[in-house]
């Protein structure tokens, strides 16, 4: 700590780290930014410049043997964040790591082993359980299954007994997303794994948190192990999560939906700035602010629609580049990047359980080598219960 300051360090300076860490420590009142480091050294003192880190390198080993470091923010390409860990925990120096917090599971026990031997805390960024309408929408949902409410002309068949699946939650996921913008960094085996280890890590472990503290016990995928999937996840309560991966999609439209049907209910997030609720009595739609609104004075309304327009105005401003005017003026929703800054820092500060901890990191690792594996072999596969719980010495 350094003036009641963390002192942080930003690992990794590309295209994320820019769009999110960096801006995000900047803004922390409990922050410090005190090195940006990047194999590309010239890039790492131009991040310092502009983010004002009073240090800057191109090897992580000399971040690590600062003293004065208290926390890392890992934005590398994934197959780094080992070494680094390692180095950054027997130092005790707390751990921020982009997701995919491993490539396979070997990885993730030694990330594990790493992060408890020495007593540092560890987040991973699975940023998407720590969005404000992701968390009303499960709020919502578990008052439902608490005391379900229905609409007063709902039509129940009162002859015949509730069958066991009508009393499960289905939680649908529907991404579409355009694979043309991918770098291949994405797709190599050695340094991206594939979209589901890159990209569906998120959705997996979204799945998890909702669910929580039911266990996953099934998991069905079909498709492509690198481009366009689906995966089924089946909880040990009756719950499962379906996602539905399409890389065949537009930037034309938001890249993420999500549906939960249960106890005659439906309850959509729709982009993180609308949550729509149906078949309850009274449900109101619920608003949530944008992380980045240039567009606040043009279209002073929040909801889909509103953000929809916006979205044209932004896309209208682009011209030839849509990748330009995000870095230059981002229009961004809430998909919880700040939320999770923010609890790793009180987590710390407080002593307080991590946000998205090194277990969830390995969860969403395992099952979506699990995932891989069942698109690879045709077959439905179980997730065993000591695989998911593992033990350490
Ligand atoms: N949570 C999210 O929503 C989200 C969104 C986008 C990207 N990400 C993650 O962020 C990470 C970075 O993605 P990106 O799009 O910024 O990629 P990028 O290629 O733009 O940036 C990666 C940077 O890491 C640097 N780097 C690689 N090895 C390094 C090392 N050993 N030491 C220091 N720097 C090193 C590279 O030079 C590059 O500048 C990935 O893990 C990706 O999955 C997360």
């Amino acid at each position: 700590m350094k003036n009641n300051k963390l002192v942080v360090a930003q690992i990794g300076c590309g295209k994320f780290a820019q769009s999110q860490d960096l801006p995000n420590i900047g803004n922390h009142p409990q922050l410090e930014l005190k090195w940006c480091c990047d194999i590309n050294a010239g890039h790492a003192a131009e991040m310092a410049n502009k983010y004002g880190a009073t240090h800057s390198t191109a090897d992580f080993n000399e971040v690590i043997a600062d003293p004065e470091v208290d926390l890392i923010k890992i934005a590398t390409t994934h197959e780094v964040h080992l070494p680094i860990i390692e180095a950054a925990a027997a130092r005790g120096i707390h751990i921020f790591c982009e997701k995919p917090m491993a490539m396979e599971i070997t990885e993730a026990y030694k990330i594990i082993r790493a992060v408890r031997r020495n007593n540092v805390k560890m987040c991973v960024d699975l940023n998407r359980r720590m969005a404000p309408s992701m968390h009303a929408l499960r709020e919502r949902w578990l008052r439902q299954t608490a005391n379900p409410q229905h609409q007063s002309w709902r039509y129940i068949e009162t002859t015949r007994p509730m069958m066991a699946e009508e009393d499960c939650t289905n939680l649908l996921i529907n991404i579409q997303d355009e694979s043309s913008s991918y770098g291949m960094g994405h797709m190599d085996p050695l340094y991206g794994g594939g979209i589901i280890i890159g990209e569906s890590v998120h959705w997996l472990d979204l799945a998890c948190w909702f669910f929580a503290p039911q266990l996953p016990i099934e998991i069905t995928a079909w498709g492509s192990s690198r481009l366009s999937h689906g995966i089924t996840l089946k909880f040990n309560g009756g719950d499962s999560a379906t996602l539905v991966f399409s890389n065949s999609g537009t930037f034309d439209y938001p890249k993420e939906m999500y549906q939960v049907s249960s106890k005659a209910a439906l309850f959509q997030n729709l982009f993180f700035v609308e949550n729509r609720y149906w078949g309850m009595p009274d449900a109101q739609p619920e608003f949530f602010p944008l992380q980045y609104d240039p567009f606040t004075r043009e279209v002073p309304e929040q909801g889909f629609e509103s953000y929809m327009k916006k979205y044209r105005l932004h896309t209208e401003r682009a011209g030839d580049n849509l990748k330009k005017i995000e870095n230059a003026k981002p229009l961004m929703v809430d998909k919880g990047h700040v939320g999770m800054w923010n609890g790793f820092i009180d987590a710390i500060l407080n002593g307080k359980p991590s946000p998205c901890d090194e277990i969830a990191g390995f969860m969403s690792t395992y099952l979506a080598q699990l995932a891989i594996q069942s698109i690879e072999l045709k077959q439905t596969l179980p997730v065993p219960i000591e695989k998911i719980t593992p033990v350490f010495v």
